[in-house]
């Protein structure tokens, strides 16, 4: 297999720290040169001494020079607005059309879940979040701001295209894998313009798949049967800002976000893997940051690239140490960063 070019973002707070970890992981369990890697100097430090978040043509270069691209986290409590987070990383998925985010909720060891008598084989879906589209396109604006008076708007959009084609890829992933069940979760009862398109894209969508059994809850109900029932859901496909919301609450049932992958997917063109976690200022720099979430999510970069076997011994790696306890103080062990990255190494 050809070599594969993966541009990094370390990013900021402890997105540096478990980057290092996952690319040690994923080196030892590829054998070395099969990954190389470039260094992206983009997040809060460059931004904050040069005024520049992203240089022009920048995304083009990626195209051009990556397979994919790896993200560690962004946000730095220096900028409040986080215009570089929003430049980069919205940027990324907007402008390679990312339109796929992936978030795997997969539990590892029953030790992990706060649901009472749950098991690994209870919850093991993935949610399908729409990812180019909702209230994250950045469109609205202020009428006479920082006054008493002031009115602000932000518009959510939803395309035919942007929603027909993340139904689709959320019933093609449950064919391809063997999964029987989609779940729509959107809000088209309070929301009847923009889901109502997605309500009625999801109607015929499905017609097509007969052999899924398809399902749609109120996204406000479909967060408590996260909770309350997490054995029927398969794939859960939902738009961009509930997507966000139900996957750190979906992340939380099987250990939280130290543990919770995600990929950005453009199916076929390069795409951007990162940890479903920020850039936690309240551990940054102090060796706490589980940094299984980015193994994970390397191991899932790994498996999209064609090492599908290497990706699964990095994931049954990770499991055994789950098992063992050998874990960052979230998961309550007592390992640092490093030592939990070195021991996924062992494992290997
Ligand atoms: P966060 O995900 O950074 O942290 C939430 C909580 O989870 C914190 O208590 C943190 O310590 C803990 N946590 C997160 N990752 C952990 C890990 N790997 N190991 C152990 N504990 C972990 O969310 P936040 O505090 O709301 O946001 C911090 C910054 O990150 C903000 O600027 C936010 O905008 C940004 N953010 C960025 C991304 C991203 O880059 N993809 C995602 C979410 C938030
Ligand atoms: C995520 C993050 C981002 C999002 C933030 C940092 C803009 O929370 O990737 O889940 O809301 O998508
Ligand atoms: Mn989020």
């Amino acid at each position: 297999m050809s070599q594969k070019r993966i541009g990094v973002i370390g990013g900021d707070g402890i997105g540096p720290e478990v980057v290092a970890q996952a690319i040690k992981v994923l080196s030892a369990a590829t054998g070395g040169d099969a990954f190389v890697f470039t260094q992206l100097p983009w997040g809060a430090e460059h931004y904050l001494q040069t005024g520049v978040t992203v240089p022009e043509g920048e995304f083009e270069r990626w195209r051009r020079e990556f397979d994919a691209i790896f993200l560690g986290a962004l946000g730095d409590p220096r900028i409040p607005d986080m215009r570089h987070g929003r430049d980069i990383l919205l940027g990324a998925r907007m402008r390679l059309d990312l339109f796929i985010n992936m978030r795997p909720i997969k539990l590892l060891d029953t030790s992990l879940t706060p649901l009472r008598d749950r098991a690994p084989e209870d919850i093991d879906y993935v949610i399908f979040r729409e990812n180019t589209e909702g209230l994250y396109v950045g469109m609205g604006g202020q009428l006479r701001p920082g006054t008493r008076h002031e009115v602000a708007t932000s518009a959510m959009i939803a395309t035919y295209r942007g929603t027909e084609r993340i139904v689709r890829a959320a019933f093609d992933h449950a064919v391809e894998h063997d999964l029987g069940r989609v779940c729509l979760a959107i809000k088209h009862n309070a929301i009847p313009h923009a889901h109502g398109l997605w309500n009625r894209v999801f109607q015929e969508v499905r017609t097509e798949y007969p052999t899924i059994d398809s399902s749609q809850l109120y996204a406000d109900v479909a967060a408590m049967e996260l909770v309350r029932d997490p054995t029927r859901f398969d794939v859960l496909v939902t738009s961009n800002l509930l997507g966000d919301i139900l996957s750190d609450l979906a992340a939380q049932t099987v250990g939280g976000l130290g543990v919770a992958p995600s990929g950005n997917i453009h199916p076929g063109q390069v795409s951007l893997f990162e940890p479903v976690h920020g850039s936690a200022p309240d551990i940054a720099g102090q060796g706490k940051a589980n940094p299984l979430a980015a193994i994970l999510t390397a191991a899932m970069m790994a498996r999209h690239l064609g090492y599908g076997e290497d990706a699964g011994r990095i994931e049954r790696a990770v499991q055994m140490l789950i098992r063992e306890g050998v874990t960052t103080p979230d998961l309550g062990g007592s390992e640092t960063t490093v030592s939990a990255g070195d021991a996924v190494c062992r494992r290997l």
